[in-house]
This record gives C-alpha cells, sequence and structure tokens, in this order.
C-alpha cells in the first residue's frame, strides 16, 4: 500500500507551506491513501559544515528524518519562496539527508527510489512559482528524484484558505487533489532501476 509524506520548508507558525502541505495530507486521507503530514521544527540541523560532519558526522537528526522518509513511497513538500529560490531550511534538510550514508551508499539512494511532488504558497502574484523551479532542479538533478510534472503553487496565500484550510479557490483545491492522486497512483507504480 501506497503511504505518501508530507511537509513543508517553513517552521514559521501559521506558516502557509505548512498549511498547504496539511491540505495535502487530509486530501490523501479524505481518497483513502495513508498520508503523514512532519514539521520540520521536530528536526532541527545545525547548518550544514564540512568541518562538522567531519568530526562528528550528520546529526542525530538527518538520520531520523531519513528514516522517516524510507518510511513512505510518496513525498509532497510545500516550498515556500526566498529571494527567488528555496528557504535554507529545506535546502539544509536535503543537503544534510544525503550526507546520511551506509558503506557503499552515494547518500541519494533514498530520493532516487521514491516519486516527489512539490507545491508552494506565496503572498505573492506567483505562488512560489521560482522557488519551485529551483526545488524540482534540487530533487532532480541535484538528488536523482522522480518529481512529478503536478505542482501546486497558491497566489496571494494570506487570503487564499478557508477557515478549514481547504483552497477558496475551486480549481486551486482540484489542482491539489489532481496533484495528490497522481503522486500516490506514480508512488503505487515507481519502480526505481
Ligand atoms: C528572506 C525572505 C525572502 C522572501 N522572498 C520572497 C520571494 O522572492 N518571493 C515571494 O513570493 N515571497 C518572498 N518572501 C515572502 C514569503 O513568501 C513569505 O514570508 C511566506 O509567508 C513564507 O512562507 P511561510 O508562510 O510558509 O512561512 C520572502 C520572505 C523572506 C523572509
Amino acid at each position: 500500500m501506497v503511504r505518501l509524506l508530507s511537509f513543508a520548508g517553513s517552521t514559521r507558525e501559521g506558516s502557509y507551506n505548512k498549511k498547504l502541505a496539511q491540505l495535502v495530507q487530509r486530501i490523501a486521507e479524505a481518497n483513502g491513501i495513508e498520508a503523514v503530514f512532519v514539521d520540520l521544527k521536530d528536526y532541527p540541523m545545525p547548518i550544514y559544515n564540512g568541518d562538522l560532519e567531519a568530526a562528528e558526522g550528520p546529526p542525530e537528526r538527518a538520520r531520523a528524518f531519513k528514516s522517516l522518509l524510507q518510511e513512505y513511497q510518496g513525498v509532497f513538500i510545500a516550498s515556500p519562496e526566498y529571494n527567488a529560490s528555496v528557504t535554507p531550511l529545506l535546502k539544509n534538510t536535503i543537503d544534510w539527508v544525503t550526507r546520511v550514508r551506509a558503506k557503499g551508499e552515494s547518500g541519494l539512494e533514498v530520493f532516487k527510489s521514491r516519486v516527489f511532488a512539490i507545491g508552494g504558497a506565496s503572498p505573492g502574484n506567483y505562488g512560489g512559482m521560482r522557488s519551485l523551479l529551483q526545488l524540482r532542479q534540487i530533487l532532480s538533478v541535484g538528488t536523482g528524484a522522480l518529481v512529478i510534472p503536478q505542482q501546486i503553487a497558491v497566489p496571494r496565500a494570506g487570503s487564499a484558505f478557508e477557515e478549514d484550510g481547504s483552497l477558496k479557490d475551486e480549481g486551486q483545491q482540484k489542482l491539489c487533489t489532481d496533484t495528490v492522486e497522481a503522486l500516490a497512483v506514480c508512488a503505487k507504480w515507481f519502480k526505481p532501476s
């Protein structure tokens, strides 16, 4: 059975991207797909530093987060946009996870062996679209992950969500449902080489 993990590149209380990641989790559950939302605030890691890594290895939280990823076949990441890119938090988390390596591993296996979908929410007019382009590159080119073409960009996020966490715009809400379904189908059939 396919299981989905959903998280956001923000730990902010009231984060629009956490709202989006939670919405994806709820849509999945409503469609009979097991899904879990995690908050990166529960996985604090120092900024990557090669000397720190040489002295101590990857932090325990990076190992824990990699283990968590390994439990799910599909992953949804809601990515805020900072200066036309992803947040340091998200990039740092991905970077550390790629450094958790068993003997003979490249560290990318956990990315190459599951399917990703991405989305973003921003108070601006483009819904974090530029961070999504960057995240797609980091995941596909950097880690070799399969990232499905469907993606969600929620503009004017401050007024985009209903009280219950759904999206006011019907088309946007449907896009979320379509993305979740596509992620679940791809994750179910994906056989990494
Ligand atoms: C350093 C910084 C840079 C930002 N740059 C952008 C940007 O390039 N494009 C954009 O749409 N929003 C930008 N924002 C606004 C964020 O989209 C906004 O703070 C958003 O709420 C962050 O996501 P969150 O709600 O999930 O925490 C920036 C915010 C910060 C703090």
